[in-house]
């Protein structure tokens, strides 16, 4: 099955205003009649509305770097996906590392963002990922179908077909250590047949696993020819117009 490649930016926790509407403008250029392929970026809230503003019309997407459940209430720090919606963002990441291992976020909390934000019809772009010491104890495999299997509790076939996976290895973020091609493509492999268990064959093919990690100009090409990998999460190379833009026009 042919899935149609997505490119993402997590611009974290960097632009000022004015350094994300002129990041902004750019991708918006350079995704200029790229029909092929789908671009979203996620920026700070502080700056998401004016971001969207910059990219409307293009067809770049603008996601959230995370995302609550509830439609509004007494939640200080959260933001929901009705205010997302009304600030011009479709999808929204959930269980990116860092929330997971800055701020604690357990899979019971990630549960509940990611059948939230299908509530209100966002895009998920669910994120897992092991650590080194995890790796090197050969527990990949045990940490992805466990952060897989408690994150997408009670999701049904339907809401699936929305849904994007992330595979973030914690070691390869900010590191400068990309996983090699051979190692992303084997978790992606994995993760594809664990969907068809839990699923269906078809959600399983048709589900988009992205790679993020240390993902450059210089390694997108091989890393996007993988056949499980379908898209890239990028972090620090997001920042930069031309490395972005490089990234999002892989061959
Ligand atoms: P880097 O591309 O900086 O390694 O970050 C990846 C990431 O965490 C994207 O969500």
């Amino acid at each position: 099955m042919k899935r149609r490649p997505l490119l993402a930016g997590n611009w974290k926790m960097h632009t000022t205003v004015m350094d994300a509407c002129e990041l902004a403008a750019e991708i918006g250029k350079c995704s200029a009649g790229l029909e092929d392929r789908d671009v979203i970026i996620a920026p700070p809230y502080t700056v998401l509305s004016e971001v969207a503003h910059v990219l409307q019309g293009s067809n770049v997407l603008v996601a959230s770097q995370n995302i609550c459940w509830e439609d509004k209430g007494a939640f200080t720090g959260e933001i929901s996906p009705t205010m997302l919606k009304s600030a011009g963002g479709t999808a929204a990441l959930i269980g990116h590392s860092e929330r997971r291992q800055i701020f604690h976020e357990d899979h019971a909390l990630i549960n509940q963002r990611v059948v939230g934000a299908l509530r209100f019809g966002l895009i998920p772009i669910f994120c897992i990922g092991e650590t080194l010491e995890e790796r090197e104890s050969d527990k990949t495999f045990e940490i992805i179908e466990e952060q897989i299997r408690e994150g997408l509790a009670g999701v049904s076939i339907d809401d699936m077909k929305k849904m994007v996976v992330a595979y973030e290895p914690v070691w390869a973020i900010g590191t400068g250590k990309t996983a090699s091609k051979e190692q992303a493509q084997e978790v992606h492999a994995f993760i594809r047949a664990l969907l068809e268990k839990m699923f269906e064959k078809d959600i399983a093919d048709s589900t988009r696993i992205l790679y993020g990690g240390s993902v450059k100009p210089d390694n997108v090409d091989e890393l996007m020819a993988q056949p499980d990998i379908d898209g890239a999460l990028v972090g620090g190379a997001a920042l930069n117009a031309e490395s972005f833009c490089r990234i999002i026009n892989f061959t």
